[in-house]
This record gives C-alpha cells, sequence and structure tokens, in this order.
C-alpha cells in the first residue's frame, strides 16, 4: 500500500492493494470526476505535486508519464511511498 496527500488540506489517506486511489478518495468524500475507470479517457487525470506514480494508463505518452506531475486515479498507483495531489 502506499499513501495519498491532499495538497490544500494535509489529509493523507492509505490505499490498500485492492483498492484504486480514485476509490479512497471517494470514500472520504473528495470527489474526482471519472468516466472508463479504465485508464483509457484520461477524464480522471489529476496533478501530482510530489512523488513518483506507477503509470497504469493508455492514456498519457511516454514523456508525460516521465514527467511524473500528473497520473490517473481510476487505475494508477504509486512508486514512491506517498503522493501529493493537488486538490
Ligand atoms: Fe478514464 Fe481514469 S476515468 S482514465
Amino acid at each position: 500500500s502506499f499513501e495519498v496527500k491532499i495538497a490544500s488540506s494535509g489529509a493523507t489517506f492509505s490505499v490498500p492493494k485492492d483498492k484504486s486511489v480514485y476509490e479512497v478518495l471517494s470514500e472520504n468524500g473528495i470527489d474526482i470526476m471519472v468516466s472508463c475507470e479504465q485508464g483509457v479517457c484520461g477524464t480522471c487525470l489529476t496533478r501530482v505535486l510530489e512523488g513518483e506514480p506507477d503509470h497504469r494508463d493508455l492514456y498519457l505518452d511516454d514523456d508525460e508519464r516521465a514527467a511524473n506531475d500528473q497520473f490517473t486515479p481510476c487505475c494508477s498507483r504509486a512508486k514512491s511511498k506517498t503522493l501529493v495531489l493537488d486538490l
């Protein structure tokens, strides 16, 4: 598991293996717009301020992945212990 931190509030949530970042945020009252929930459409794209995403989408290109400043919370995860999200 890894943690996501909400930059605006400082709130931190743990993301277990069997849940997406989107699911955990939504359970905690933070709504992100989603559509495909499969990493295809890019609707859920969220800015990352710190940490390294584990990109599992099919939406971002290689350069965008390498920049590590955005990710798709419907399916992507984290390689670092924490991701700080611009929310
Ligand atoms: Fe489509 Fe996340 S909802 S990429």
